[in-house]
């Protein structure tokens, strides 16, 4: 791994190439605040039941401690997190970089996913939807979130990308997906300036942090926490609440098995590596929150929140910053993995 490009240093960081979209070096990921939603079958999408004040109390804390990045999806919650984020932000649009997501379709009255639609047409009509519901004029980083698009779609939802930029609607855009291929071609855009995947102290993503630096796209990165198994707070004998998506995990969801049980094999490796992330008086999210800020110059993590409480332990990593480099080869090492 090569850390030595490291930023020591938790200062803004950039949405593409130089001259970008500055944001801090930490964003917030507001899928949970959405709130209960389903899949067509009634199996849970969101993080269950939420309460609307804290989150949007969390949001407006996190801004007051410094953090100006906000990603959200007009599917979470179908539709509801970006109304609640929505909330938060009025009268202090102008302080923050919003990005949002669209490429899924959902029914906001039952709050249930109705399919994906990867058509060219849509992209406008998915914009619209989600400009009324954020209350702003603009998105600042609109994203495919369509992860397996193939790539020829993929062009021309890009090109629809460039005319929503000339139009002032969007300012960048990017796609959410874990394939350096696919990211690759959004990348061919001029406006592309990030790309949204999934990187963790336990799931590092060196190709796709390559192409991020061959092509100066930032690196936003989902599920930093391990969608809160790198808090520390689930046990071997935790259990999934009803109405948690990690309750009932689909096949794609790596950290808990079923009944929302976390997987022992990733709780053993949270184990190894505890002693490094919880140094210098880290808090275990803030340890897995400096890694990746150690990982690449270009990283912004998004960890999710639900509460006042969990925004400031997740805005205070940022005084931690990146941990040193010999502590990421540590991890390395501990983890089974080459080191450079
Ligand atoms: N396809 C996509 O584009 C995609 C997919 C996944 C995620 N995302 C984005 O990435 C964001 C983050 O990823 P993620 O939601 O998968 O997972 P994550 O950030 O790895 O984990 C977030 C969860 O961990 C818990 N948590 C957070 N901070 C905590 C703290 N300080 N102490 C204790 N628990 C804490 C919270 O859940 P509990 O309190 O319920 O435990 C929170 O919802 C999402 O919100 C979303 O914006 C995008």
């Amino acid at each position: 791994m090569d850390a030595t490009d490291a930023v020591r240093t938790t200062g803004a960081r950039t949405l593409g190439r130089a001259g970008g979209i500055e944001v801090s070096a930490l964003g917030f990921g507001c899928w949970a605040i959405g709130g209960e939603w389903q899949d067509g079958e009634g199996n849970p999408l969101g993080w269950g039941a939420v309460d609307d004040d804290e989150s949007v109390a969390a949001v407006r804390r996190a801004l007051d401690l410094g953090v100006t990045f906000f990603d959200t999806a007009d599917t979470y919650g179908a539709g509801h997190s970006e109304r609640v984020l929505g909330r938060a932000l009025a009268g202090r649009r102008d302080e923050v970089v919003l990005a949002t997501k669209w490429g899924n379709r959902f029914d906001a009255a039952t709050r249930t996913l109705t399919g994906s639609d990867a058509d060219p047409g849509y992209v406008r009509r998915a914009l619209t939807g989600s400009l009324t519901r954020l209350g702003t004029d603009r998105v600042d980083l609109y994203q495919l979130h369509l992860s397996d698009a193939p790539l020829d779609v993929a062009a021309e939802l890009r090109d629809v990308c460039e005319e929503l930029v000339a139009e002032g609607l969007i300012r960048v855009y990017a796609w959410s997906t874990d394939d350096p291929e696919r990211a690759a071609v959004f990348a061919e855009g001029p406006h592309c300036a990030a790309v949204q995947h999934a990187c963790n102290v336990l799931e590092d993503a060196p190709a796709m942090l390559a192409l991020c630096e061959e092509r100066g796209l930032a690196s936003i990165n989902r599920s930093p926490l391990a969608m809160g198994l790198l808090t520390g707070k689930h046990g071997s004998g935790s259990r999934g609440a009803a109405g948690d998506i990690r309750a009932m995990p689909p096949s794609w969801l790596r950290w808990f098995g079923a009944g929302g049980v976390p997987e022992p094999q990733w709780l053993e490796r949270v184990d190894a590596v505890r002693d490094i992330l919880t140094s210098g008086g880290r808090t275990l999210a803030q340890g897995a929150l400096g890694w990746l800020w150690a990982r690449s110059a270009r990283t912004v993590p998004i960890p999710g929140f639900r509460t006042v409480a969990q925004a400031e332990e997740n805005a205070g990593a940022l005084e931690h910053g990146p941990l040193r480099p010999e502590q990421m080869d540590e991890i390395d090492r501990l983890l089974s993995r080459p080191q450079d």
